[in-house]
């Protein structure tokens, strides 16, 4: 179940590779079912009082996005996201779509659990990929909206997850990815530049401030789509530059995505948003071969 040698050639030359029917039609539909069940959760609690929420906007420069609390402390919660409506600045923000849910789903949800952090072809891969002890440092689930779900500008991961180690994107279509409702681009071999890029915490006290370190910019003209059927995985390296265009079609374009950062012989950036916290002192781990 782990990679072979021709895609693990592909994914050295490109920086991301797509590796088919990682997920069953079953487990798509149970992730699908899960989260409506975590969302109705949500409003129920919503609905006796509690008002907490933000808006995310990946279209827009880092720095302008509207990052807060909120977000901050949410690398071991399950929150709420939604997208941005500046012509409905006033009213109720539950009525909006939904951009994401993160960042913490495979800790607070088994069945989100099990198809990360413990599911065997995760744990496979990463030993084709080497890996010898690996923790998810963060899962997401991805709404992307017919009509209203918003871009994601050019980036690199390791931009957002700073490791002197190995950071590696899953990324599973929930739904059929195409051009028209906001698949995947990527610039193909550009994982072999350094990355410049680096979002970071002013200080390592300081829980608020963030900066953009060295902001790049990308070339439109070198993306190519990756558009994959629903239950398809993509694995990103960290340096490959890839974004994602709006959703202007008529279907929704759903995708769990969890990031795996390896721990031996790494440091995790104390500088990094994403932080273990509370909970544990640690990302939970996939599995430990270096004991
Ligand atoms: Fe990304």
């Amino acid at each position: 179940m782990g990679l072979n040698r021709q895609q693990l050639s592909t994914l050295n030359s490109q920086g991301y590779l797509v590796v088919p029917n990682f997920y069953s039609p079953e487990q798509c539909q149970l992730l699908k079912a899960e989260i409506r069940q975590i969302i109705r959760a949500e409003m129920d609690v919503n609905s006796r009082g509690r008002q907490m929420s933000a808006t995310f906007n990946a279209s827009v420069e880092v720095e302008k996005q509207n990052i807060g609390n909120y977000f901050i402390e949410s690398g071991d919660k399950i929150r709420f996201f939604y997208e941005e409506d500046p012509d409905k600045e006033n009213n109720e923000m539950f009525e909006r779509p939904l951009n994401k849910i993160g960042h913490a789903l495979h800790w607070h949800s088994k069945i989100f659990r099990k198809l990360s952090l413990e599911y065997c072809k995760t744990s496979s891969i990463l030993r084709s990929l080497g890996f010898i002890k690996p923790s998810i440092c963060q899962s997401m689930y991805i709404f992307k909206r017919e009509k209203v779900g918003s871009a994601v500008r050019p980036h690199t991961d390791g931009t957002f997850q700073i490791s002197t180690g190995a950071v590696v994107g899953f990324w599973v279509a929930l739904e059929d990815a195409t051009i028209r409702n906001g698949c995947l681009w990527f610039e193909p071999g550009s994982h072999q530049k350094e990355i410049q890029s680096f979002y970071e915490r002013t200080d390592e006290s300081n829980f608020e401030t963030m900066k953009l370190r060295n902001p790049q910019q990308y070339d439109d003209s070198k993306f190519v789509p990756c558009e994959v059927k629903a239950g398809d995985l993509v694995l990103i390296d960290k340096a490959v530059i890839h974004k994602s265009e709006q959703n202007t079609s008529e279907k929704p374009r759903d995708a769990f995505t969890f990031h795996v950062n390896e721990n031996y012989n790494a440091d995790w950036s104390k500088l990094n948003w994403l932080q273990p916290t509370g909970r544990s002192a640690s990302f939970p781990v996939v599995f430990d071969d270096s004991i």
